[in-house]
């Protein structure tokens, strides 16, 4: 149990040292730790030092384990017997800045504007996870204690399929063993609308090249005698959709478990404006698989999205060639109880059985994950609505969301543990794309929600 220790004093050092936070930040901000291009993994290196160091300072005990990737930082503090464990997880490494140019400030050059704080991670996921770190210093530094144990595992390869956390997670089952994990790497519902995530969608990724002639060709001396890998690539790509938004491959809703009523209720039941929606976003309709809604396709419908597509010539003007390659990266959205391995390998046959002669097909593979439900119903979950409100003044609704965070599915797997899915920040924050940011606001609400759950998940 929680002493009589006021906690109100942990929410007096917090707001007292916002500055100090948002400074800190900034300098975390600006290691260029983007792990999907290995020009930068001594970056990425750098900043698992960092977030080393900031635990160190913390009071924990700390140790950067390699792997056969990056490192992951772990850190404990396991003073109080008794009390639950919670293991806090967070990635420090961000995703590609590009397009560069259509950054107002330069991506590693964190600078403040209309009380945002604009950088590649700000909020994906060096802001909410810092958010962590400050709350547990905050406590260990008026209080002298946590009123739970605290873990964390802060990883850098959740943007690019955390292929090297399981082995890690179940090598160090024993140390890792905890009551719940928490993880703030999702979004608000909408501007002052705080929410808990309980679900989120899986993943798989694959890249799939069409590769023709020797060499680009003249495209008027042999178009029309031999297959152009562009057309061909573009027409497998037309095959995997059709024009109700179903996914062509055979077998692949199979696993799928439907929505509820209840959860379709739920859904509907939640502020959603389509206009706005649209007009946010700069397009003039939504789209998608007939029958459902915008929330439902966005948070419990299977996907199956183009992420890049090249080949053939790019420059200025027109040239008039047949491509000898043509490529496509490729992502679906899975949902609960959809297997990531058998639908890549189901989307591998579909596409091979359409390719016509005259080009070879190369198909790999990139990562997997499954999709996860969380139970709503735990002491836990009651907790973490606790900590939401006291963090940001206002009640959290129940969502689900579409993105993917891979390691939610293992620690249930391996660990046996549910997971807290508390986001502070917001899905305009513009993550994974230009002009990243972080609401100065949501990192202090989500800082003071994050010292609130220690306390709530021992009351
Ligand atoms: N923070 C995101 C996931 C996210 C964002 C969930 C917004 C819900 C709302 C995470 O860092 C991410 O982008 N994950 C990747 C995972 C993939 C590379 C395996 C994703 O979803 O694309
Ligand atoms: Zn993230």
């Amino acid at each position: 149990m929680t002493d009589a220790f006021d906690s109100s004093t942990v929410d007096s050092e917090l707001r007292e040292n916002r500055d100090r936070h948002v400074t800190e930040l900034q300098e975390f901000l600006r290691i260029p730790s983007v792990s999907a291009d290995s020009r930068h993994h001594t970056d990425c290196r750098a900043a698992a030092k960092w977030v080393h160091d900031q635990m160190a300072a913390c009071g924990f005990a700390t140790e950067t384990v390699e792997t056969d990737g990056l490192p992951i930082v772990y850190a404990e503090w396991m003073q109080a017997p008794g009390a639950p464990t919670a293991l806090v997880y967070g990635h420090y490494d961000v995703q590609p800045p590009d397009p560069l140019d259509e950054w107002t400030t330069p991506p590693f050059e964190p600078a403040i504007r209309d009380g945002c704080l604009y950088a590649r991670g700000a909020t994906d996921d060096k802001g909410q996870l810092f958010t962590h770190i400050k709350s547990v210093a905050a406590w260990l530094k008026v209080a002298g204690r946590l009123p739970v144990n605290v873990k964390f595992v802060i990883e850098g390869e959740e943007e690019v399929g955390s292929s090297n956390l399981d082995r890690f997670l179940a090598d160090q089952k024993g140390w890792l063993a905890c009551d719940i994990a928490v993880v703030s790497d999702t979004a608000q519902y909408g501007d002052g609308i705080p929410a808990i995530t309980y679900g989120l969608r899986g993943i798989l990724a694959c890249e799939v090249t069409i590769r023709g002639p020797r060499q680009d060709l003249h495209s008027g001396v042999f178009g029309g005698a031999i297959a152009n890998p562009a057309n061909v690539l573009a027409q497998l790509i037309g095959s995997l959709l059709d024009d109700d938004g179903r996914i062509q491959v055979p077998g692949f809703y199979d696993d799928v478990v439907p929505l509820t009523d209840e959860e379709r209720q739920a859904f509907a039941a939640l502020p959603f404006d389509e206009h706005d929606f649209c007009q946010s976003l700069g397009i003039d309709a939504v789209s998608g698989e007939t029958g459902y809604t915008t929330l439902e396709r966005r948070w419990a419908r299977p996907t199956c999205d183009v992420n890049g597509l090249f080949g053939g010539y790019s420059g200025e003007g027109p040239k008039t060639i047949v491509p000898a390659t043509a490529t496509a990266k490729i992502t679906c959205r899975l949902v609960p109880d959809q297997d990531a391995d058998k639908l890549t390998h189901a989307l591998e046959q579909h596409l091979r059985e359409r390719c016509p002669p005259g080009v070879r097909l190369e198909f790999s593979t990139y990562h997997g994950a499954p999709a996860v439900v969380c139970d709503t119903s735990s002491p836990y979950m009651a907790a973490a609505r606790t900590a939401v409100e006291a963090g940001f003044g206002l009640p959290p609704v129940m969502i689900r969301e579409g993105g993917s965070i891979p390691v939610v599915g293992s620690f249930k797997e391996i660990l046996g543990a549910d997971t807290l899915l508390l986001g502070w920040g917001r899905n305009s924050d513009n993550l994974h794309g230009p002009n990243e940011h972080f609401h100065l606001d949501d990192f202090h609400h989500g800082t003071l929600a994050s010292a609130h759950l220690w306390a709530a998940l021992n009351s």
